[in-house]
């Protein structure tokens, strides 16, 4: 039995590939590996561990082979593969849920304090020299207390980037089409918590951030009409998926004022950063780091790996995404 990992991960994931006894290949350089490498080195494996930026599509399948069982994601998120596919061919595919959410809603809430004060144009400012007093008028940014933070998507992360507002003095207002928390007895915590429905939270937000899954209900979930209910001062935050925006859209009410900035971990056609966005002062751009904590990009690796192992050992792993593949 042959693993391959896609690209490096932390240490922690492949020790226990080696405590498992499992032979796994990984190529030696932390870029991206080349499509058709990647495709040469899947051949014949029984488990891939993949990382998000791997698409696992039939194509990669097929270079895998029949002997492929297992294909399991390094992420929460799994839009980087084909999952109504691997179904179809009884692969089973697993992912990482749980060991990110705080670190997440942490960044989120990291993204959310340099947008509102901004931190990044005060850090430009200074950088290049034109730091030159003190100023009543300089960078002035905008409260968190006593405003509103309209959470889209009540799942773990959006849950705990809503938990933290009530340390901030914050109203919160929280959609998701279940109306379901994984703790709903956490809900009493927020005391100011509303449900409502998605438009009135772009109405009524100050402060919206996305944390919906990548599904195909979710495509542009954010578009032309849903950031013209925002208000003018309000600001956005993506650190869930890129193609849950309509970038174009949002490039367009920004250069036209129709809100007041963002603030985006992710892309719809990742690592592509329009030009646009790098041009507009008011948007804050990261490249995709909102799980990367020293101590959560181990535990990524160690779940990904124990949940390979799991599915090679003939163990039920933890996070299945389509366990109605599941045979034991
Ligand atoms: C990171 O983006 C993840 O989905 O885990």
């Amino acid at each position: 039995m042959r693993v391959h990992v896609t690209r490096p991960i932390p240490r922690a994931g492949l020790e226990l590939l080696e405590q498992a006894g499992l032979s796994y290949t990984v190529p030696e350089a932390e870029g991206l590996p080349d499509r058709s490498e990647l495709l040469r080195a899947v051949a014949g494996c029984t488990g891939i561990l993949s990382l998000l930026t791997e698409r696992m599509d039939a194509e990669a399948m097929e270079a895998a082979g029949p002997a492929l069982r297992v294909i399991s994601n390094h992420a929460v998120g799994h839009d980087n593969v084909d999952v109504k596919e691997a179904t179809r061919r009884g692969i089973l595919v697993t992912n990482t849920p749980g060991v990110l959410t705080e670190t997440t809603a942490d960044f989120t809430w990291a993204l959310m304090l340099a947008l509102a004060r901004r931190v990044a144009e005060g850090d430009r400012l200074v950088r290049e020299g034109k730091f030159e007093a003190w100023g009543p008028l300089m960078l002035l940014g905008t409260d968190l207390a006593g405003s509103t933070l309209g959470v889209v998507g009540s799942g773990r992360i959006g849950w705990a980037v809503a938990r933290r507002a009530a340390g901030f003095k914050m109203r919160v207002l929280l959609y998701s089409p279940s109306r379901r928390l994984e703790n709903p007895e956490e809900f009493g915590l927020l005391r100011s918590a509303q449900w409502v429905e998605l438009d009135e939270l772009f109405q009524r937000a100050d402060f919206v951030s996305l944390h919906p899954p990548s599904t195909p209900a979710t495509h542009h979930l954010v578009d032309e009409r849903r950031l013209s209910l925002m208000k003018p001062t309000a600001f956005l935050i993506n650190t869930s998926r890129g193609c849950v925006v309509d970038e174009q859209a949002l490039i367009r009410a920004l250069q036209a004022g129709r809100l007041a900035g963002a603030a985006l971990d992710v892309y719809e056609h990742e690592p592509h950063v329009p030009q646009e966005l790098l041009e507009l002062p008011n948007v804050l751009l990261a490249p995709h780091i909102a799980s990367a904590s020293q101590a959560t990009r181990s535990k990524m690796a160690s779940l990904a790996a124990r949940n390979l192992i799991d599915a090679l050992e003939g163990r039920p792993p933890e996070h299945m995404v389509n366990p109605e593949v599941w045979r034991g």
